[in-house]
């Protein structure tokens, strides 16, 4: 991340299977240490990290190659599949499923664990207040929600994300409204 602007500077895959969790660097700084769901640490030597490619895998990481796809499919992808769908079912992550979320009220999708705090809350998710949600960050715009600590800082980002969500299922009943 370059520190000034809280842009991500250089975005790499660390690890072959799944989402990381923990990261922590090498007492003298120049290694570091990322830990996901396998139990594997893989060490990241930081200052090749420009020169060199970490993963060089013939596994895709998604099922499509990132650079086939538009900047808003690559954002849900790379920022937010991990955790959520887009689809009716669901499927098993962590986070609720966005299907039809614009025109939702938080934290009322049937049989999801929310946090108290969007339980409580009498947000209406649509374009804007996506828009807020990773202008502010979750920490930020709804404190104490179980999401975590995520900015989108570019506004085109943010824009070609919604309108990505908006068109693979994610469109509901304030669509239109909301543009
Ligand atoms: C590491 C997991 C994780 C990631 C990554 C993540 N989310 Fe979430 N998200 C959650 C969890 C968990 C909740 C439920 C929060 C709560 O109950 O406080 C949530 C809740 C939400 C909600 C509220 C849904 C509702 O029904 O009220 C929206 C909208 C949302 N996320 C959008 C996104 C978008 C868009 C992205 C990508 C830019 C994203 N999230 C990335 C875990 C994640």
């Amino acid at each position: 991340m370059d520190t000034e602007s809280w842009a991500i500077e250089t975005d790499f895959r660390a690890a072959l299977k799944g989402p990381i969790w923990a990261l922590a660097f090498s007492k003298d700084g120049t290694v570091l240490h990322a830990g996901g769901i396998e139990n594997i640490v893989y060490s990241w030597p930081l200052a090749d990290l420009a020169s060199f490619d970490p993963m060089a895998t013939e596994t895709p990481q998604f099922l499509k190659k990132p650079e086939e796809m538009s900047n808003g499919e690559r954002q849900f992808a790379r920022k937010c599949s991990i955790c959520h769908a887009l689809s009716e079912e669901g499927g098993r992550k962590a986070g609720p499923t966005l299907y039809k979320v614009f025109g939702r009220q938080a934290g009322t999708l049937p049989g999801y664990p929310y946090s108290e705090t969007l339980i409580g809350s009498d947000i209406i998710w649509s374009a804007e207040t996506i828009n807020q949600l990773f202008l502010d960050g979750p920490d930020h715009y709804i404190p104490g929600s179980k999401m975590p600590m995520q900015r989108i800082v570019k506004p085109e980002d943010r824009d070609d994300l919604i309108d990505y969500m908006r068109t693979a299922g994610a469109g509901g009943a304030t669509e239109g409204e909301t543009q």
